[in-house]
């Protein structure tokens, strides 16, 4: 399956050789995206970079995997600075947009935008996140992490037990991650949620379909020792209505002491940032920075090789990449954060 001038709208686009083809050139990518090496195969491409709803890593992330790839990028922020505001549609922008630029990210907070949008151009535009709908770059990369993390520990997704917990109503990326997840074999999903906040019921019928494990529950249970994958997520209050309310205390805190009492020693725990730091937002403590387990980092990380992977197979050039890496000049530490684990070479 060839992805080479599409646009990305939803991981429904991704067989299982698909995201091998995408994780390979990934992997071939990570010297650039850890500033060991450099290419300029995009060179002279530009990427128009839209995101009418907040956005910081995703946003740049994109912009530094183009930039990292030699092309170079023209974005906008919001809808006060884009025409937009003045009652321009979204076909007009896109047409006109689409004149300017080989490829374009879109944000938007409507389910459905991006492809609307995608519909009447041949420029192909990637989905940065529709609304409640999809965000297919940060599950692949959520996916690449899961991936990374157990060849360290010698697991395969394949049989995985992955726990999703928060806002599984309204997270996008949660939605993108369990349509990928379903693809594998014999998963287990342990869904944490509200009630109110369940996973949608076409959801939870796909995992059930498609032969896997369900188990929901609202709460944490005393011991959860076959979960390889804790994946965490905000309560998306921007989509709450304002007198919505949970019966979550303090005990839904994913703390260092909740981890250790319920989880295993190599239990990934991620997140697709960012995470809320309010004191009652029940998200995922920051007890846990110096903690190995802790993959949020490195998942983010993960962002930049598998969004330059995504551009060369659209755009055509990922087979230059191999002939086109020189080592870079400039410094650079080995550790990008202090607090980042150390895990053995090999
Ligand atoms: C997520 C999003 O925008 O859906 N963030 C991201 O892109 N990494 C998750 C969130 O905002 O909670």
């Amino acid at each position: 399956m060839s992805i080479l001038g599409q646009s990305i709208l939803s991981v429904d686009q991704f067989d299982r050789d698909a995201i091998q083809d995408l994780f390979r050139i990934a992997r071939l990518l990570e010297p650039v995206a850890q500033r060991r090496q450099r290419t300029d195969i995009l060179s002279g491409a530009v990427l128009a970079n839209l995101f009418f709803e907040a956005s910081t890593r995703t946003r740049l992330s994109f912009c530094a995997a183009f930039q990292r790839l030699g092309g170079s990028v023209s974005d906008t922020t919001g809808f006060t600075f884009s025409s937009i505001s003045k009652g321009e549609s979204l076909y007009d922008s896109s047409r006109v947009i689409a004149g300017y630029a080989d490829v374009i990210a879109l944000r938007h907070p409507e389910e459905g935008s991006v492809k609307t949008f995608a519909e009447r151009i041949n420029i192909p535009v990637i989905n940065a996140g529709d609304g409640i709908g999809e965000h297919p770059t940060q599950s692949l990369l959520d996916l690449y992490t899961i991936d990374k993390e157990f060849s360290r520990i010698g697991k395969t997704i394949d049989n995985s037990t992955v726990l999703i917990f928060g806002d599984l109503k309204h997270g996008r990326t949660v939605h993108s991650l369990v349509k990928l997840l379903v693809k594998y074999r014999s998963m287990k999903f342990v869904l944490v949620a509200p009630s109110e906040l369940a996973l949608p019921s076409d959801l939870q019928t796909l995992i059930v379909e498609q032969g896997h494990q369900l188990e929901i529950c609202t709460h944490f249970k005393s011991a959860m020792k076959d979960v390889d994958v804790v994946y965490a997520t905000r309560l998306q209050k921007e989509r709450l209505s304002a007198d919505f309310k949970t019966n979550y205390g303090e005990e839904m805190t994913i703390n260092k002491a909740l981890v250790d009492k319920t989880f295993t020693s190599d239990v990934v725990i991620m997140h697709p940032l960012p995470r809320d730091s309010a004191q009652t937002a029940f998200d995922l403590s920051t007890d846990l920075n110096t903690d190995p387990r802790l993959a949020i980092f490195r998942q983010a990380d993960n962002g930049i090789p598998v969004r330059m992977a995504l551009f060369t197979m659209i755009l055509g050039v990922a087979d230059n990449i191999a002939g086109s890496l020189k080592d870079v000049q400039w410094h650079s530490p080995r550790k990008t954060g202090k607090d980042d684990a150390e895990f053995p070479v090999g």
